[in-house]
């Protein structure tokens, strides 16, 4: 499986395909169409701007050539609705389907809309994609299936119970590929995203990630918080590595690979505090002048798990996933961006 993704690439410039990437003017799936328009694909890319943005693909734009970018077609549409689910897959081979309602807290605060835009709108995707006989239904799945399971780290087959309405919708996103597989020979993969974080990713609004709010408040001299003691942890993965596994998965050929979920971390783990450490020691080697600040440390937040940390050899072995990006090297890459893009 050595250098598995290489292969990948390779085979995908010769042999271009189809891909459908929903969600595509958000942060994960924006990359993907960056990765996928290098390697010369053709891209038809959904998405209806909820949380996604257009200046997404401005940047995206400005990154491949003139020639790659006329390879992508974009459908402004909902997946809440399946006659646009049945428009953009019928135009493909493989689907990488990224389009949900994120955070926590957001379906904490409104259960039906996430429920509306992740089970439904995912269960839209299921028919659709199986009714156009797509080659692979790759899907964003979440850590957050793992809920109350106290085991670290985390491994596939061990899962608890559901903390938020965001992770049932995820649980049962899963629950639903793994029928549509046994029930309409469909082939599907699931992928359990582990805090993922880097270029493109929101640092606005009141449900943004803390990696990128935090970018924002260090940049801009604002306050800053950390939720409980700062010895929460997590496993934060670089999107390059994200970007891979979605690839591999894509084009994984094994049977027993198929109709599978996996864990898609770096496998180390990090508190809050040493991550803020990390960030902040990034952010004034670029900027020297900035503020020194202190976070304010507030309440825990309701839904959240206290450690995460993934183990990650079910995707090296059958995926063939190696991530290139340690937490620090993708920190690296994360200010750089940041900084040029925020200040
Ligand atoms: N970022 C992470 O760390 C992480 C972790 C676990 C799982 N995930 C999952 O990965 C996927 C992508 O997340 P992201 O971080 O890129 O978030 P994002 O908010 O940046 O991207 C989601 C995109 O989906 C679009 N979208 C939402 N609802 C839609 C709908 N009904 N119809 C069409 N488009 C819709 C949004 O406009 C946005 O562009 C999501 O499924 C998310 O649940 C992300």
């Amino acid at each position: 499986m050595a250098n598995q993704y290489k292969k990948i690439q390779e085979h995908l410039k010769q042999y271009p395909q189809k891909w459908l990437v929903t969600g595509v003017a958000g942060f994960i799936g924006s990359n993907l169409l960056e990765t996928l328009l290098k390697l010369n694909q053709e891209v038809v890319g959904l998405d209806n701007f909820s949380t996604g943005f257009q200046h997404n693909f401005d940047q995206v734009q400005k990154l491949v050539s003139a020639e790659q970018w006329q390879r992508f077609t974009f459908v402004e549409g909902d997946i809440r609705n399946l006659s646009t689910c049945k428009e953009v897959c019928g135009q493909v081979d493989y689907v990488l389907h990224q389009a949900a309602l994120g955070s926590v807290p957001r379906s904490i605060d409104d259960p039906i809309l996430t429920n509306e835009n992740n089970l439904t709108g995912f269960l839209n995707m299921l028919v659709a994609a199986r009714d156009a006989k797509v080659k692979r239904f790759v899907y964003a799945a979440s850590s957050s299936t793992y809920g109350d399971h106290p085991g670290l780290p985390k491994v596939e087959d061990s899962i608890g119970n559901p903390l938020s309405p965001y992770a049932v919708t995820k649980v049962v996103n899963e629950i639903y590929a793994d029928v549509f597989a046994r029930t309409y020979d469909f082939k599907t993969i699931g992928l359990r995203y582990f805090n993922i974080f880097g270029r493109r990713q929101d640092p606005n609004g009141a449900y943004a990630a803390v990696m990128p709010k935090w970018f924002l408040a260090l940049i801009k001299g604002e306050e800053l918080f950390i939720n409980g003691d700062g010895e929460t942890s997590r496993d934060f993965c670089y999107i390059d590595n994200c970007v891979q596994a979605n690839l591999l998965a894509a084009c994984a050929s094994k049977e027993d690979a198929l109709n599978q979920v996996y864990n898609v971390a770096f496998g180390e783990r990090t508190s809050l505090n040493e991550l803020f450490r990390m960030i902040q020691e990034r952010v004034r080697n670029i900027l020297p002048d900035i503020n020194d600040i202190t976070p304010t440390y507030r309440d825990f937040r309701a839904g959240d798990v206290r450690h995460s940390l993934a183990d990650i050899n079910k995707a090296r072995s059958l995926l063939g996933y190696n991530p290139e990006f340690s937490v620090r090297a993708g920190l690296d890459e994360a200010a750089a961006w940041y900084v040029s893009n925020l200040s």
